[in-house]
């Protein structure tokens, strides 16, 4: 698997079924976690307030938004501890992370998760595999499977979160984990107070997440122009400029994705995005 540096120095993977790498390469994979992630939910401030916050990860990737979350609530608060839940859909993750150089802040907490161990895990009537770390810092399940059916399962038996990285491929090719269905099932993740956040600018997103009941933000630029996005039902998060509302009422883009099912194949999801987005464009050619 081809390694590859981002610009702050630290080192990232590309994924070669997805076609994308891990992280931006211009943000830099570790400050992508914090600037994106980890300070944008407000883990800092969790930390000074709870003694446990229970985060949900989805995509857990190469573990730099967990490993970056708890390196933040150590350094916030040392008897802070997060119990964190990752799903994500490569059996072989883990393995992934032996390649990886981290930076020093990380290497202790990522020998840490590398300390873990596979079990199984019930959610409701289902059993999936999960992996499963501990340390006095936090204690971590990485649960295995399409992260559709394990969010919908979670929501089922009335999991909470008080923050949610939401952190899948880009929609272009993980539409899955981008739709309207997708997203109704994580608002019911979440605690009233509880912020999600994601690197994603898609109109799209921003459009489901709006229209699923959450109120929106824009969290300031890393490596890039475009600013990244935030959810919550009545946290405190920054406000959504009037431009960003008008683009989202206007743009011929700010149409969701849909998986009624949750069981649509991605290509599809995307397909039937992309038919709705040029017919949207003949209708309001004016709004382009
Ligand atoms: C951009 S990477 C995540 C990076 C990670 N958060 C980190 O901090 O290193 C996206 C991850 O989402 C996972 N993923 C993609 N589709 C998924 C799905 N349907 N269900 C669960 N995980 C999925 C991928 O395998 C990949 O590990």
């Amino acid at each position: 698997m081809e390694k590859l540096k981002t610009k702050d120095g630290s080192e990232t993977l590309f994924n070669p079924l997805f076609k994308e790498a891990y992280h931006s390469i211009k943000a830099g994979a570790f400050t992508e976690s914090l600037y994106k992630f980890v300070y944008p939910c407000g883990i800092d401030k969790l930390a000074e307030r709870k003694n446990s916050i229970k985060i949900l990860d989805v995509g857990f990737g190469l573990g730099y938004n967990v490993a970056s979350a708890v390196y933040v609530a150590s350094q916030t608060d040392k008897n802070s501890k997060l119990d964190i839940i990752s799903v994500e859909i490569d059996e072989s993750i883990l393995t992934k992370l032996n390649l990886v150089n981290y930076p020093l802040q990380l290497k202790p907490i990522i020998k840490e998760i590398l300390k873990g161990k596979v079990s199984e895990f019930k959610i409701g009537k289902e059993t999936y595999k999960v992996y499963e770390a501990n340390s006095n810092k936090f204690s971590l399940k990485i649960i295995f499977g399409d992260g559709r059916n394990i969010l919908k399962n979670l929501a089922e038996e009335r999991y909470l979160f008080d923050a949610v990285f939401y952190d899948a491929f880009s929609p272009k090719v993980n539409a899955e984990m981008w739709t309207l269905d997708i997203f109704n099932i994580v608002f019911k993740l979440m605690t009233k107070e509880a912020i999600l956040a994601t690197y994603s600018a898609a109109l799209s997103v921003r459009k489901a997440l709006l229209d699923v009941g959450f109120k929106i933000g824009l969290v300031e630029p890393v490596g890039r122009k475009s600013y990244s996005t935030v959810a919550t039902k009545g946290g405190e998060i920054p406000p959504l400029p009037e431009k960003e509302k008008i683009r989202i009422k206007t743009s011929p883009y700010a149409c969701v994705m849909r998986d009624k099912t949750l069981s649509t194949p991605r290509e599809i999801i995307y397909n039937n995005w992309l038919k709705e987005v040029e017919m949207r464009k003949k209708l309001f050619p004016q709004s382009l």
